[in-house]
């Protein structure tokens, strides 16, 4: 007999609701609708319980102030689990626990953890409702900071459980803040497990399961996120033969309405909500950059071999500080109203603050953990992993096709990592495989506060937190996908980053990276000019549109040069990241690193364009 105490006729969500309401032992179950109503009344009860403040409506309208527990900041790569049967099938790069253990433990922390709270069930898609690159999650949760954010970054409610029909397939995502309440306990404003040790983040990948424990903030909590859209997704994708990415995807108008869209893979913190969003310099009259997505991309590969990708989500959750109206002024514009703001700091007229978002900083604020701040007194007003969750809708440049259920077309993967030495702005793979290598081995640098000094984080495909099985399969995986594609994107390397020997900045970045794009578009349409470098094919100083910027050729090969010595090292390192994986490591890896370093060998010691003698080459 139909349930017709819930809104779904889905049986196997009947029942795992009934299961999971059982183990949690909620006060009451609520199945979130998605509508503006419910989102009011939640906000409300988060600004009663005094993690939300009501921001100034004439300032920022129907926005948020949220303030997590100061142990509840950012995600916990070490508490992150890939639970499959064989270690080996995780990899070395991810924290591995048998599934039945972790099972075990998960439902001892599971069990009466919603005592005194209400369940949530929350139905959503990720990807616009019935498009056939979408997926369709449920999340369960005791937290109503998760129901709103959720309703901001995905399609939720209702017409989901529509959509999913009566035996439609979800992925189960369960949450909880890990905080029970005894009988006349009174709650906290944040609650969470605040013992490190008992947070878990952990993904079945072989039954495309989701368990969260513990921690209420941002990728650990709003599951829809980085633990479907990217660890379990990508499962999914190696499964199904397509690609689940950490990568913005904006399109470029040329003045004619020529339309080119890419992916750009960065890892976090190198600036791709700024680049997914980055307005041309005034000298590139009647270009028009879209935003299509700022974080994760979903990749399919059609019948007849056409590549096409959706953003899976709906909204940005982007790191406020640095966020201004010269960094990114669209982003600025997004968050003007219908935001939540985690962490950052209050101004007295009622509205957010943070690092960076004005040249000065006020005289006063109320910093982050809710405490008075003045200039002087040493601490940061806002967390620096403060966020903004804001509708995409509500970006300036969001691209009229952003919710086409058929994706865009992608040409072209844009890899970039943060390197101060040797790493030129841009280079173009030789081919799809040496591309994915160029991928498979970026590198970021992370200072190590410690020491203070900068290390390189090889972070493959930006995806090294958020790769749900062994990384080894997963370069493989990509070798066959462009393999099998008709015209595979073509792959180009970028950093924005290089210092030159006093540390500053060579490439002024930000709205002039629009001249890299540009490069990449003609190369990409077969009418830009390049040459052949020891690592790739290159742009000359004259093969790159100057208009209103003066960079002298000299300092752009200062930018673009390469090192034989600093590449060979750089071939090097592959070896020693590589050696991990064992036998897993696809073959056509070694080939290509000793053909980069077969190259470096016979290259001059400092290799730069500016030879007179090099041909121009228009070959894409
Ligand atoms: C993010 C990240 O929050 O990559 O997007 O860490
Ligand atoms: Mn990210």
């Amino acid at each position: 007999m139909a349930d017709t105490s819930k809104p779904t006729t889905n049986t196997k969500l009947a029942t795992w609701v009934d299961e999971m309401t059982a183990l949690c032992k909620p006060d009451e179950v609520v199945w979130a609708d998605g509508s503006q109503e419910e989102y009011d009344r939640l906000c409300q009860l988060m600004v009663d319980g005094g993690a939300y403040v009501r921001l100034n409506p004439e300032k920022r309208p129907n926005s948020y102030l949220a303030r997590s527990h100061p142990s509840d900041v950012g995600r916990v790569e070490d508490r992150t689990f890939i639970c499959s049967t064989n270690k080996e099938d995780a990899g070395p790069t991810n924290n591995w626990a048998p599934p039945d253990e972790m099972r075990r433990t998960l439902t001892g922390l599971f069990d009466g953890c919603m005592r005194g709270r209400t369940m949530y069930v929350i139905p959503f898609s990720m990807g616009p409702l019935g498009s056939p690159i979408a997926k369709i999650g449920i999340q369960i949760t005791d937290s109503a900071y998760v129901v709103t954010n959720m309703r901001i970054m995905t399609r939720m409610g209702k017409a989901v459980l529509d959509t999913l029909g009566e035996d439609g397939f979800f992925i189960p995502c369960m949450h909880s803040v890990g905080a029970p309440l005894e009988p006349g306990q009174t709650d906290v404003a944040w609650p969470c497990e605040a013992d490190i040790n008992r947070k878990y983040i952990v993904h079945f990948p072989q039954t495309y399961e989701i368990w969260s424990y513990g921690s209420g903030y941002g990728g650990n909590a709003l599951l829809g996120k980085k633990c479907l859209a990217l660890r379990i997704a990508s499962v999914m994708a190696r499964d199904e033969g397509w690609l689940a990415e950490h990568m913005l995807i904006m399109g470029l108008e040329a003045p004619d309405g020529e339309r080119t869209y890419l992916g750009a893979a960065f890892p976090s913190a190198c600036g791709k909500t700024n680049l997914a969003m980055l307005v041309p310099p005034d000298a590139f009259d009647g270009w028009q950059v879209r935003t299509v997505g700022d974080d994760i991309a979903w990749i399919k590969r059609l019948p007849d071999g056409e590549i096409r990708a959706i953003n899976p989500e709906a909204g940005f959750f982007g790191v406020a500080p640095g966020t201004n109206e010269k960094t990114n002024p669209n982003a600025m514009a997004t968050i003007t109203a219908n935001c939540i703001f985690t962490n950052t700091a209050l101004t007295d007229d009622g509205d957010v603050w943070w690092e960076g978002m004005t040249e000065e900083p006020p005289a006063h604020l109320i910093d982050w953990k809710g405490l008075d701040w003045t200039p002087d007194c040493g601490r940061p007003a806002a967390h620096p992993n403060a966020r903004f969750t804001a509708p995409a809708h509500q970006c300036p440049s969001i691209d009229p096709e952003w919710e086409n259920p058929d994706g865009v077309p992608i040409s072209a993967f844009v890899f970039g990592g943060r390197m101060s030495q040797d790493m030129p702005l841009v280079y173009q793979a030789f081919n799809w495989g040496h591309g994915v290598y160029l991928g498979a081995t970026m590198g970021s640098e992370a200072t190590a506060a410690a020491i203070g000094q900068t290390a390189t984080r090889r972070d493959p495909m930006a995806m090294l937190p958020f790769c749900g099985y062994n990384m080894a399969d997963y370069f493989t995986h990509w070798l066959n996908f462009g393999r099998l594609a008709a015209n595979p994107p073509r792959i180009f390397r970028v950093n924005w980053f290089r210092k030159d020997e006093n540390g500053k900045f060579i490439w002024p970045g930000f709205g002039e990276n629009m001249r890299v794009l540009k490069w990449v578009v003609d190369r990409v349409h077969g009418r830009g000019y390049a040459v052949e470098s020891p690592i790739g094919w290159m742009p000359r100083h004259e093969d790159m549109d100057w208009e209103g910027l003066d960079f002298p050729a000299d300092k752009f090969y200062e930018l673009m040069a390469v090192g034989r010595a600093a590449g060979t090292s750089e071939a090097h390192a592959h070896e020693a990241q590589f050696d991990k994986f064992f036998d897993r490591l696809p073959k056509e890896f070694i080939f290509e690193r000793e053909l980069l370093r077969s190259r470096l060998w016979r290259s001059p010691e400092r290799w730069a364009l500016a030879h007179e003698d090099t041909v121009r080459q228009p070959v894409s």
